[in-house]
Formats: structure tokens, C-alpha cells, sequence
């Protein structure tokens, strides 16, 4: 007989959710993490980017403070400090979930797990020389940050010239200059944040805009906001080497087949991320992978029956709330629960100031699909609150409705609150909700949301 019921490789969200889960619908559960529980997003993502993101945004309010009626002398921001304040954050938040784990009755093995394969007992894990067996398996073994070949790159990651979103979290002086590679969602939040705290930024992107996949006229939005702080952006712009050294060094670039050399004394690479499913055994078990993710069905079951995966790991939307629900989704599917995740419903969301926040369809990848669907673009400064708390802010929403049905299929905002605004576009979009639902909700009044109730009332 096997040991447990359920043994889950990696403690980040979509592993530790799951472990809670699993262990509240009656599994014993073993739970394997190499380094701290809460991975990429707890200890080197979301939550230490967004600590240093809000000392950004404090400082910048003091800088902007006069326009309120608000005197504040000297303002300056103290690298050093946030950095220890991201430090205790972190901590607080790593203990908590050791404590969930604990509470719940999950058995959290703090070692790196290998998968042995499939035995008479169930399937086998080795870590730290001890031997676990259960019925089911679970990987939740996240991704890591690419470092693409161009010349020199490897070379100035090794001699710490560049590095990646994880190192950059650590160090302790603000670079003098920065390059910054890849204008994704990492770039843009890292690039806010140390413009802010005093370097001089500049964000080399190989597409002709932003922000990746975001609605365009919101990318441009976005870029024009980031340019008046002093982020300087090279688009459309192919990176042909790094050199120098570490604190000296540069970053060369083609674009419209001139080539520009950017002195810095750091850069970073931030040019996506990639499943990590190398290393952990899977091969002895069979399990299909493309190009590295676990390939898996919408309630996140591999190849291998008895084995399922969550999270980064399946390379489907590498988000820590897409890998909650997917290994919740994994967990029912294990208890024999109907469930499974809606993709159309998973919003994103770009911290910097202003904000930008997403979910569904935008009227071109509804296109895609085989759907006509129409965009309906409102101020922000529609709201009472967002012209109260705005000087000259310029962001928007747009709410994207198909055709014939009225249905929301997707919002996209920038501007103040839209991280907390989503939610309830995603709730729209989940439940398929018509353009006629959405005008019978009552909205807390002033607000910004309020700007999409007012929107629906100019949708014929
Ligand atoms: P990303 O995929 O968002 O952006 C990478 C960008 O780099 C793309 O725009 C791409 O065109 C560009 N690029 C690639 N190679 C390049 C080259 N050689 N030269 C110039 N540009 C190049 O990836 P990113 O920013 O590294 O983020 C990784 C993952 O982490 C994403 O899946 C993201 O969703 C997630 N994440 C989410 C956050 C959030 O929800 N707020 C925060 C941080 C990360």
C-alpha cells in the first residue's frame, strides 16, 4: 500500500493550494520544495516586486505631492531599506504558508524530490535519501527565467553584469544605468521600479510595442506614462551583444538596421520564462512534454494516468492565480469532482503606475476565434474619484462585446485600481454576463469600476 494518497513536486502557488486542497477533501499528502515554500511568486516574484513597486509609488506621490496641497521636503528613497522591508514581507508571508501547511496536515518535505517511477506500490519519490510512495502524483514545479543566445549574454550573466529577475531582487545599490531586455510584464514592473529609486533606465524590445499581448492603444498609453518618468524604449529592436564588465558594461542593438550601443552599468534579461520539467524524473514515468511544458488537459491531467500537473510547469499561462486554479482543478479531478479551468476568464495584471489590467478577448483574437465583436473605449476620468485623485491622468477602459449576443467576451483598463477592478470584468466574462446584467449591477459610487457601469448605457 502506498504511504500517502497524494505526493506534489514544488511548493509555490499552484503546489501549496493544491496540497490544502487535496488534504481538506480527505488525502494524506506529501508536499516536496528545494528552496523556500511560496516559490517564484511568493520569494522572487509577485509579492518582493510589488513591496518594491509600492515604495515606488509612495515616493513618487511625495515627489508629486504639491499638486494636492501636500508640502514634502526632502523625499528620497532608501534602496537599502526597501530591500529589507521586500526581505521581512517575504518572510512574514513564507512563514504563513508553512503554517497553512502545518494547520492543514500536509507533510511539507523541505528537500528536492526525484520521481522513480511507477512501482507496485504507487508511484515513488526520492528526497534526501528517503523513499515516498502515493497513488497520485502531482508536479508543480514552475519555470525559470530564459537567457536567450545572443553573444556576450551568458558571459555577463556569469560575470553578474546581467542578471535576472531573481538576482535583481537582492541587490543592495541602485545600478547607475540599466538595460533592460525584454519590455514583458518583468521588465516593466523592474524598469518602474528603479527609474524611481534613481537609475537610468532603458528598455531594449524586440516587437514594435510594449507589453506583449496587451490591447495596443493601452501599451502606448502605458509606454508615453513610463517616458515621462525618463524610461527610454528601443522598439522593434533585435539585441546583437552584451560586453563590458560588471558595473561597465554595454548593450548593442539593430533596429531599422541601424545599430546603437547603450553603455549600463547592470542589465537584465527578462525575455520570458520556460517550464522546468528537466531534472525531476519524468522521463521514467513517460509523461509527454512540448518543448519542455507538461502537456496536460483542461483539468490539468498528463499522459500518464495517476499523474497530473499545475501551474508554470504546463507552460499554459505561467500566472500564480492561473496556477491556484489549476491545482484545484487537479485536486476535484483526483476526487472525482467535475471541474476544469476557463482560460477565456484568467486576467493579467502590469503593476507599474499607472496600472494595466486585462481579461478576455480583445475585438482582434476574437476575430481569431470566428467572433465579431465591437470595442467600447471610456475615460477613466468619467469616474468622480479617479478626477479627485488624478492630476491630468489619462487612463481608460474598454470593454470588448461581441456582436450579436451583447456578451462581455473582455475589459481592458489602465489606470488607478484596475488590478483590483479585474475581478469583476473576469466574473463578466466567466459567466458569460450580457451588456443588459451588467447595467442592473449596483456599483459602490465614487469609484473607478463605476466608469464600466456607465459604459454599458452607450453599447446599443
Ligand atoms: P514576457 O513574455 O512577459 O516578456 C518578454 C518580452 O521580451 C517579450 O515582449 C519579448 O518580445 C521580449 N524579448 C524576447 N527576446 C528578446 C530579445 N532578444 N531582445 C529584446 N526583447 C526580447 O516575459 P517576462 O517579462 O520575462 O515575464 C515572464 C513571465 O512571468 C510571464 O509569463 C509573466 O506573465 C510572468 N509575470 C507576471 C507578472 C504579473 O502578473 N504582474 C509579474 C512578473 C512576471
Amino acid at each position: 500500500m502506498a504511504e500517502y494518497d497524494l505526493l506534489i513536486i514544488g511548493g509555490g502557488p499552484g503546489g501549496y493550494n493544491a496540497a490544502e486542497r487535496a488534504a481538506a477533501g480527505g488525502m494524506k499528502v506529501a508536499l516536496f520544495e528545494e528552496r523556500a515554500l511560496g516559490g517564484v511568486c511568493l520569494n522572487e516574484g509577485c509579492i518582493p516586486t510589488k513591496t518594491l513597486l509600492n515604495s515606488a509609488k509612495i515616493y513618487e506621490s511625495a515627489l508629486h505631492s504639491s499638486a494636492f496641497g501636500v508640502t514634502v521636503e526632502k523625499a528620497s528613497l532608501d534602496h537599502s531599506v526597501v530591500v529589507d522591508r521586500k526581505d521581512k514581507v517575504v518572510k512574514t508571508l513564507v512563514s504563513g504558508v508553512g503554517a497553512k501547511m502545518r494547520g492543514a496536515g500536509v507533510k511539507v518535505v523541505p528537500a528536492t524530490a526525484r520521481i522513480l517511477g511507477k512501482e507496485p506500490d504507487g508511484f515513488a519519490i526520492e528526497a534526501c535519501g528517503e523513499k515516498y510512495t502515493a497513488a497520485k502524483l502531482l508536479i508543480c514545479t514552475g519555470s525559470e527565467a530564459t537567457v536567450p543566445p545572443i553573444p556576450g549574454l551568458r558571459e555577463a550573466v556569469e560575470s553578474s553584469l546581467a542578471v535576472t529577475n531573481r538576482e535583481i531582487l537582492d541587490i543592495r545599490q541602485v545600478p547607475e544605468s540599466l538595460v533592460v531586455i525584454g519590455g514583458g510584464v518583468i521588465g516593466l514592473e523592474m524598469a518602474s521600479y528603479f527609474s524611481a529609486a534613481g537609475a537610468s533606465v532603458t528598455v531594449i524590445e524586440m516587437l514594435d510595442k510594449i507589453a506583449g499581448p496587451t490591447d495596443r492603444e493601452i501599451s502606448e498609453i502605458l509606454k508615453s506614462n513610463l517616458e515621462k518618468k525618463g524610461i527610454k524604449f528601443a522598439l522593434g529592436a533585435a539585441v546583437t551583444s552584451v560586453g563590458g564588465k560588471a558595473g561597465d558594461g554595454y548593450v548593442e542593438y539593430k533596429a531599422k538596421d541601424k545599430t546603437e550601443r547603450v553603455p549600463c552599468s547592470l542589465v537584465l534579461v527578462s525575455t520570458g520564462r520556460r517550464a522546468r520539467s528537466v531534472g525531476i524524473g519524468l522521463e521514467t514515468l513517460g509523461v509527454l512534454t512540448n518543448r519542455g511544458a507538461v502537456v496536460t488537459d483542461e483539468c490539468g491531467r498528463t499522459s500518464v494516468p495517476g499523474v497530473w500537473a499545475a501551474g508554470d510547469v504546463n507552460g499554459k499561462s505561467m500566472l500564480a492565480h492561473t496556477a491556484y486554479r489549476e491545482g484545484e482543478a487537479a485536486v476535484n479531478s483526483m476526487l472525482g469532482i467535475k471541474d476544469s479551468v476557463d482560460y477565456r476568464a484568467i486576467p493579467s495584471v502590469i503593476y507599474t503606475k499607472p496600472e494595466v489590467a486585462c481579461v478576455g478577448e480583445t475585438v482582434e483574437s476574437a476575430a481569431k476565434v470566428g467572433i465579431k465583436a465591437s470595442e467600447h473605449k471610456i475615460s477613466l476620468r468619467y469616474s468622480g474619484r479617479y478626477v479627485a485623485e488624478n492630476e491630468g491622468g489619462d487612463g481608460i477602459a474598454k470593454i470588448v462585446v461581441d456582436d450579436e449576443h451583447k456578451t462581455i467576451l473582455g475589459v481592458h483598463m489602465i489606470g488607478t485600481y484596475a488590478s483590483e477592478i479585474i475581478y469583476g470584468a473576469a466574473a463578466m466574462v466567466q459567466r458569460h454576463d450580457r451588456v443588459s446584467d451588467v447595467r442592473r449591477l449596483v456599483f459602490p459610487h465614487p469609484t473607478v469600476c463605476e466608469v464600466l457601469r456607465e459604459e454599458m448605457f452607450a453599447i446599443n
